[in-house]
């Protein structure tokens, strides 16, 4: 099933306690909800009882990665990458890994896990350093598609929804590592990353 357009989705009215600092709702919990239960199901038939080495990305696949694989009828063995971009203030900021694989993954089918894909830097990167490994085959699952910012010739073979280009947060995605618990996906009021601007560095998104 093609991924859910929200480029010209209405925004939603957001919880009274987050309206300082969340301009707008996005995707509700409900919504990702029963997008995720579809893309289980789309995984699961592709996959076809094979077992599965399932790589996410550190650190903001971690509320999309339970909910994906919780009724992932497939076996399967986890791991974890970790890959961060510091942008120091500009949106093409160095990625650094921060945590290596540690499962083997030769001859194995591997799902890549990340919540956004957006310049499509950070999954080029990681498919690379995948492919070196010789794994049987590479599949790859994002909840959110920003197709308006890739420089990367990089596309998820599963995808949740594709979103405009806002600045995003909730359900594992973060601004300065917060609002990631938020259950819902919501776009960032301008005036909270323009306060932070002057004294954190800026990850790009
Ligand atoms: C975010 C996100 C993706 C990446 C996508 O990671 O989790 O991995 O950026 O951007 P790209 O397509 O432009 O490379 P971030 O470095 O913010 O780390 P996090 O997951 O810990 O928030």
């Amino acid at each position: 099933m093609p991924a859910r357009d929200l480029a010209q989705a209405k925004p939603l009215p957001v919880p009274k306690q987050w309206q300082k600092e969340i301009e707008s709702l996005l995707i509700t919990e409900d919504q990702i909800a029963a997008r995720v239960a579809e893309m289980t199901a789309e995984i699961q038939r592709d996959f076809k009882g094979r077992e599965l080495v399932v790589v996410s990305l550190l650190t903001g696949t971690v509320l999309f990665l339970a909910d994906l694989i919780r009724h992932l009828e497939l076996p399967l063995r986890l791991d974890f990458m970790g890959v961060s971009s510091y942008g120091g203030g500009t949106e093409s900021g160095d990625l650094v890994f921060t945590k290596e694989l540690r499962l083997d993954v030769a001859g194995r089918d591997v799902l890549l896990v990340d919540d956004i894909l957006d310049t499509g830097k950070t999954m080029d990167r990681v498919l690379a350093k995948l492919f070196v490994l010789r794994p049987r085959r590479i599949k790859t699952c994002v909840l959110l598609d920003k197709p308006s910012r890739r420089v990367e010739k990089v596309q998820a073979d599963y995808v949740g929804f594709t979103i405009p280009d806002k600045f995003v947060v909730g359900y594992g995605l973060d601004f300065a590592e917060r609002y990631r618990n938020l259950p819902f996906v919501g776009v960032l009021h301008p005036k909270v990353y323009r306060q932070h601007a002057r004294t954190l560095p800026r990850k790009k998104r």
